[in-house]
């Protein structure tokens, strides 16, 4: 018996990963329930290990790969992905292993030099290239920009698994290793949180892979992602493809999303009778004052939403630095197919509206109007019908853009 254990999730392949129960920040993400970084040993006459972990972890998977055979048995290293969540531990495992070679991907070799700038001989692997490995068979689909130069998937043909690294993955810390496992609900929350702050800015990438005839062509009976549960069963494949088809598309929904920050309450009036006047055609909103809203939960609520309304008061001639910091994390995801307003109260010029209103603009939003809409110190109550008119026509712009398109 050892420490931890691998966990066998088909006739030849293990998991043997580390479950990081104490994640709560993924580089600027918030990750409330951990996370998992997935490596998997493929046993065979070559037996494979395909990615790592974090380096902090690299006990638990040799522990783990040691419960089902001696780690220098290990013939190859796979890496789908250079980033160090996969990777962090690899230059250890290497010298552990010392396998008699290590695929990557054209750019993977490239990155994993970059990162580690170690000497190994690295094996280059090229789009749709097929393998075999004693007898296990291999097929390897490069998917660039998914969400690094350097990301690629692996499938072994003789278990039907793929390994499709960040893809189809999400934070969740489980003890449940497989999606069916789980509640759909809570799938969808984090497979949605996941695909909102990592892959938004490359939804076109993820369109062309589902329609890639290369992925087509594959038997996929389980898709084994390097963070959270796997899935193992038809449905449930079918399931995160559709859900993935959906968010790649980027439409418009009839949703409006509305952040804020505020002074003194007179922003905070605004967003909400700007939100009654949405909600009075029918249309749903979200409110969120930016104090306690995680700028990655914004981006999660911008996924499946048409508007993208930004409230800020003004201080020394600036927009809120809480409303900047939003900003700056969401225009980074690019997303797209939302209808966009700056407003806000001030006292003297306004310009912190004015600032937002061009940032809006600069990430190629449809703007509802050319102007912010701004109120003079505290709203009276012909600004807050004015706010609620406001509301209602953005409500209406939305279900006309999202019936017939921008
Ligand atoms: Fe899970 Fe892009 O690393």
């Amino acid at each position: 018996m050892k420490s931890f254990e691998a966990i066998k999730i088909s006739d030849r392949v293990y998991w043997v990963g580390a479950i990081d129960w104490a994640l709560r920040n993924f580089h600027g993400y918030q990750t409330p329930e951990g996370s998992t970084y997935n490596a998997f040993l493929i046993l065979g006459d070559e037996p494979i290990l395909v990615d790592t972990v974090k380096e902090q972890f690299f006990d638990e998977m040799m522990s783990r790969i040691r419960s089902v055979i001696d780690p220098t048995k290990i013939t190859h290293i796979i890496s789908n992905h250079s980033e160090m969540d996969h990777s962090g531990c690899l230059v250890k495992a290497i010298e552990l292993i010392s396998p008699k070679k290590i695929l990557a991907s054209k750019m993977g070799h490239t990155a994993l030099k970059a990162h580690f700038h170690f000497d190994a001989d690295i094996t280059e692997i090229t789009q749709g290239e097929q393998m075999t490995l004693g007898d296990t068979q291999l097929t390897f689909l490069e998917t660039r920009m998914l969400h690094w130069p350097d990301s690629m998937f692996t499938f072994v043909g003789n278990d039907g698994v793929l390994f499709s690294q960040d893809a189809f993955g999400m934070h969740l810390a489980t003890s449940q290793l497989f999606a069916d496992e789980h509640d759909h609900h809570i799938l969808r929350q984090e497979a949605s949180t996941y695909f909102a702050n990592i892959l938004m800015p490359y939804a076109k990438v993820v369109a062309k892979l589902l329609s890639s005839p290369l992925l087509d062509k594959l038997d996929v009976k389980l898709i084994a992602p390097d963070h959270g549960p796997l899935w193992r069963s038809g449905e449930d494949i079918q399931w995160i493809f559709d859900l993935y088809k959906q968010w790649s598309e980027q439409r418009y929904y009839q949703k409006a999303v509305i952040i804020y920050d505020t002074m003194w309450q007179s922003t905070a009036k605004m967003a909400r009778v700007i939100a009654d006047g949405i909600m009075s055609e029918g249309v749903e909103v979200k409110v969120l004052p930016i104090d306690g809203s995680y700028r990655s939960d914004i981006a999660t609520e911008l996924l499946e939403a048409g508007a993208f309304l930004v409230g800020t008061p003004t201080i020394n001639k600036q927009m809120f630095p809480t409303i900047a910091d939003m900003l700056c994390y969401i225009k980074g995801l690019e997303p797209t197919s939302l209808l966009s307003q700056a407003f806000g109260s001030h006292g003297c010029g306004g310009e912190g509206a004015l600032q937002v209103q061009v940032i809006l603009k600069d990430m190629g939003l449809t703007m509802f109007q050319d102007e912010p809409l701004k109120v003079q110190y505290v709203p009276e109550e012909n600004d807050l019908v004015f706010c609620r008119e406001f509301g209602q026509s953005v409500a209406k712009k939305l279900i006309a853009i999202s019936s017939h398109g921008a």
